[in-house]
This record gives C-alpha cells, structure tokens and sequence, in this order.
C-alpha cells in the first residue's frame, strides 16, 4: 500500500507524462535570460543555446564589443539584447536589470553568471583583490540584484520564479598551487550557491553551481602547451573541454528537467578531479 502511494507521488514528480516527453529540449519560450560574461567562451556557448531553445537573451559582458559578437551570431537577433555591464558595479547591474524590465515588460527569470577571470600572472594581482572582486563579489552583486527584482512585491509566494546557474571551477574544489586567489574564489562561489540555493528554493528562486574542468577558452589560452596537456594527461577523458560541453549543463540545470536539483555542484571535467 506504502509502495503504491510512493508510485503515484513520484509519476507526478518527474512530469513523466507522453506530453512532456515530445516536448523540444529545455523550452524557454517567454524566459528572458541574463548571462554575464556572454561575450567569449562558456558565456557566449550559453547565450547561443538558450537562443536556440527559445529564450530571450540579455549578453551582457564587460567587453560590449564581444558582447555584440555574441549577439550577432543569434538567430533573430531582434528578440535579444547585448549590453555592457561590469559585474563588480552595483549601480551598472542594477541598471541592466532595470533596462530589461523595461525592454521586456519583466524581469530576467534566469541567471547564469559565468563572468570571471584568472590571474595567471601572479605579479598582476598579488593580493587577489580584482579576482575576489569578479569572481565572488561580482556574483553577490549580479545575484543580489536579479533576486530583489525578482521577488518584489511577492516574496511569500511559493511558485517557481527563477533559475540561477553560476559557474565556480572544479579548482574551487580541489585547490591549485599555482592558482591560489582563483581557487578560493570559486570555493567561494560554491558555497555562495549552496548558501544561496536553501536561502531562495523556498521563495521560489532554485540555485545550482557547475564545475567546469580544463575549457579552451580566451581564459585558457595563454596556458602553455606543456601545462595545457600536463591537465590532459592526469585526465581520465584526456582533453580538453569545448564551451558548449558546459553550456549544454547550463541550460539543463535552467531548465524544468532538473527541478529536483537544488544546491548541486556539477563537475564537468572529463573526469579530472572526480
Ligand atoms: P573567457 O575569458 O572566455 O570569458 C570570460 C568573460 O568574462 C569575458 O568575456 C570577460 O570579458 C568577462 N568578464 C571579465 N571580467 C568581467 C567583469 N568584471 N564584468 C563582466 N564581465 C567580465 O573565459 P571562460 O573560460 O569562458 O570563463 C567563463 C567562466 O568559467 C569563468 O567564471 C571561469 O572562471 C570559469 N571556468 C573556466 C574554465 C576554463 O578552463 N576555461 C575552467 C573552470 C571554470
């Protein structure tokens, strides 16, 4: 009898119904969607496939220049917006989002902040300050704003109105001699998530983290070869990763089809670190 209750609850919770199940691959039809640092790598690979899958995208990026790349590689680039925003300034965020609920007639109602950068020169920031700044500081200031926007005037409200992906680095997990700075603030930013993902799930807002491995990217360019594949080599899948490898686990924790995954820290590394 238990066994039986327990069936009818989970066939509910999973929307295993045919219906869904012809449904196209994460629809965010009438999502508008807020990606800092969409102007290269992981962050343009995410802006692409949520145009893909329907959403309305807002490219943001400190370089607007990029940003406008991004936004020209989109299909119906009328629907999306690309505009700069620097994620360490509280007042130039919360202006993007005040220009998207007005473009828009709403608020972005998902997030994916994957602004970031590393110092790979040591002399460039010996006291970590511009990559606590970006990389922990920035994603407070984004989520912050985004969530107040979000919740105003119906904070009690249990429905779901919101999705965050941030994106920490498998480094956050495991440390690195050589990136010290960047590694503590990507822990930070897995905790931040965590902290912040039992904070908002019950006002309706869910948070996930994901933790990429080695990508190429612009970030990852200037690593030499040997280092480059030094990570390869202690790497069970022995490569790198491309951005769309992580932008595909972005959009699947935006979308529906992860509504039970609260807090979680994917790593996507091909292995490295597991
Ligand atoms: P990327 O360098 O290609 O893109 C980062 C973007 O962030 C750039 O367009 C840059 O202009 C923007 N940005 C930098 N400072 C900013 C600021 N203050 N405000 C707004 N935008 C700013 O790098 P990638 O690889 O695409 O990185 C995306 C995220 O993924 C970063 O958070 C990075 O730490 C993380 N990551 C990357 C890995 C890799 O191997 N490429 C591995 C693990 C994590």
């Amino acid at each position: 009898m238990a066994l039986k209750g327990l069936h009818h609850l989970c066939t509910h919770s999973v929307r295993a119904s045919p219906e869904d199940a012809t449904m196209a691959p994460n629809d965010f039809t009438g999502q508008v969607a807020l990606v800092t640092g969409g102007g290269s790598g992981i962050g343009r690979a995410t802006c692409l496939l949520l145009a893909r899958d329907g959403a309305r995208v807002v490219v943001t990026d400190f370089n607007v220049q990029t940003a406008r790349e991004t936004h020209s590689l989109m299909p119906n680039p009328e629907k999306h917006l690309a505009l700069q925003m620097d994620v360490t300034q509280q007042s130039a965020v919360q202006s993007v989002i005040a220009t998207v609920r007005d473009k828009y007639g709403e608020p972005p109602s998902l997030l994916v902040n994957a602004a970031g950068i590393m110092n790979i020169d040591p002399s460039f920031d010996k006291t970590g300050d511009v990559v606590i700044n970006v990389n922990l500081k920035g994603i407070f200031i984004v989520t912050e704003a985004f969530t107040e926007e979000l919740l105003k005037g119906n904070e009690g409200a249990q429905e779901d109105k919101g999705v965050i992906v941030n994106i920490a680095s498998i480094l956050g997990k495991l440390g690195h001699p050589d990136f010290r700075h960047y590694a503590a603030s990507k822990g930070g930013v897995i905790t931040y998530s965590k902290s912040c993902a039992a904070h908002m799930i019950r006002k309706g807002i869910r948070i996930n983290c994901i933790l990429p491995g080695l990508v190429d990217t612009a970030m990852t360019k200037p690593f030499t070869e040997e280092f480059r594949q030094s990570i390869c080599d202690k790497t069970p899948l022995p490569r790198a990763g491309k951005p769309e490898e992580i932008a595909e686990v972005v959009v699947f924790l935006l979308s529906w089809r992860s509504s039970f995954m609260v807090g979680a820290c994917v790593e996507v590394t091909g292995g490295d670190g597991m």
